[in-house]
């Protein structure tokens, strides 16, 4: 592996799948590939994380690798110096269509089915809202571990449609065959649902639901699914196809550990004409997906980092990533089980969750008891974790942890909620 100076030709030569610059990337990285017995020490070590505090709290957005990081630092240097000129001669051309096309195939669908957008809420916000088939009188469904702006967005389109809104509350305990039920009820409750929302794996509790079985049941209905992929892209083993929904958002600044502010919008080539074009945008004809993203100028920095990172992330296969953060989830998760007044919010089924989990100490439901709980754990334990609130049994704490996390990170985790389940 050669080192590239220049960023420009380091990110285009990544896009093309010959190699990224940056010595860093590659070394750590076979340990792994060659199922070394410390490959998640050594993964670990990619990470240039602040040691005065136990950050459990990685699902807002993930830390950059640190060979993407330099990359991210190379691409602003770069752009800062060359300024309009590189984005006119190169980016704007070519170079972003390039990575687009790599986007694509690392999500398994056409080029012509994917934009690049600032993260999940744009790429979901201008599906919700420009969505074409809803009718007045006709419902709109999503369900109390969405999203908030999400939620919002869908209140805004019955409203601007003359459409009715129809919730749905996931029951707790959750099951798998439980969520199916509970979906499959409300659908039955409202016939005229047109639009459902689903979210892959919840914000609040960590629940992943069975998208495909859903999307699968709704279809059969005839009822349009937007899926929030947000948390769930780049931790558990799928590809967009999978998940059978024709409409779909994601970000790449959690679990795929791009920079800050990117994400992608997915419509299957068929359904292109229901998603109408965003704000007016003529800049881009109406049969083409980018008309439905209409952000102005772009952080180019960002999407030029993005081969970096889709290359970083595939050295490890999607499925070690999942195990290897279920692994961490169900360290923490197994040692306070069993503690009087302890809830966990997702089910000990490996199917229903990935990294994020969320706990509730019994009684202590309001969103301001769990914000004074997380404060407690920061300010005695030195612990960095969040309060939530949505889920039907009340406000939880949602724990999350990432690749650089650390066995005895965790212990102390353990201890802190065995001691203030006892307080
Ligand atoms: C489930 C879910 N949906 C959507 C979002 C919004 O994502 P973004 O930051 O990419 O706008 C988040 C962010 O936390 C999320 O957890």
């Amino acid at each position: 592996m050669t080192f590239i100076a220049s960023p420009r030709r380091n990110w285009l030569r990544g896009v093309a799948g010959l190699s990224l610059g940056g010595v860093s990337l590659a070394a750590p990285l076979r340990g792994i590939a060659a199922g070394a017995t410390d490959q998640w020490t050594r993964m670990a070590a990619n990470y240039d994380i602040a040691p005065d505090f136990i950050n459990l709290e990685n699902a807002y957005y993930g830390i950059m690798p640190t060979p993407v990081a330099e990359d991210f630092k190379r691409n602003i240097d770069y752009l800062n110096r060359h300024n309009s000129h590189y984005l006119r001669s190169n980016f704007d051309r070519a170079g972003i269509e390039a990575i687009r096309a790599a986007l694509a195939a690392h999500a398994g669908v056409a080029v012509s089915e994917i934009a690049i957008t600032r993260g999940a809420t744009e790429s979901l916000q201008n599906l919700i809202i420009n969505y074409k088939p809803l009718k007045p009188g006709e419902t709109v469904m999503f369900g109390n571990l969405d999203y908030d702006t999400m939620i919002d967005a869908m209140n805004d389109l019955a409203r601007r449609r003359g459409a009715q809104v129809a919730t749905v509350q996931i029951p707790e305990p959750a099951s798998r065959q439980a969520v199916i039920d509970t979906y499959e009820q409300a659908l039955n409750r409202h016939p005229r649902t047109r639009l459902l929302l689903l979210t892959h794996i919840s914000h609040r509790t960590g629940l992943a639901i069975p998208v495909a079985e859903i999307v699968a049941m709704a279809k059969r209905r005839k009822v349009d699914v937007i899926v929030d992929i947000a948390q769930s892209w780049g931790q558990l083993d799928f590809r967009i196809p999978d998940l059978g929904a024709d409409f779909v958002g994601a970000n790449l600044h959690k679990w795929i550990g791009a920079p800050l502010g990117l994400g992608f919008l997915y419509i299957r080539e068929a359904r292109l004409q229901d998603i109408d074009i965003q704000l007016g945008n003529t800049i881009f004809p109406a049969t083409d997906i980018r008309a439905r993203v209409n952000a102005g100028t772009v952080n180019a920095a960002s999407v030029m980092t993005i081969p970096a990172a889709l290359k970083y992330h595939a050295q490890v296969p999607l499925a070690e990533r999942g195990a290897r953060l279920r692994t961490l989830r169900d360290y923490w998760v197994q040692r306070v089980l069993d503690v009087p007044g302890v809830q966990i919010l997702t089910p000990e089924d490996p199917a229903m969750y990935g990294a994020v989990t969320s706990f509730r100490l019994r009684g202590k439901t309001s969103f301001e008891d769990n914000v004074a709980l997380a404060r407690r754990l920061m300010d005695e334990y030195g612990i960095f974790t969040v309060a939530r609130s949505g889920p039907v049994g009340g406000a939880c704490i949602r724990v999350t942890p990432a690749f650089f996390t650390r066995t005895a990170d965790l212990d102390k985790l353990v201890a802190a909620i065995r001691a203030m389940a006892a307080s």
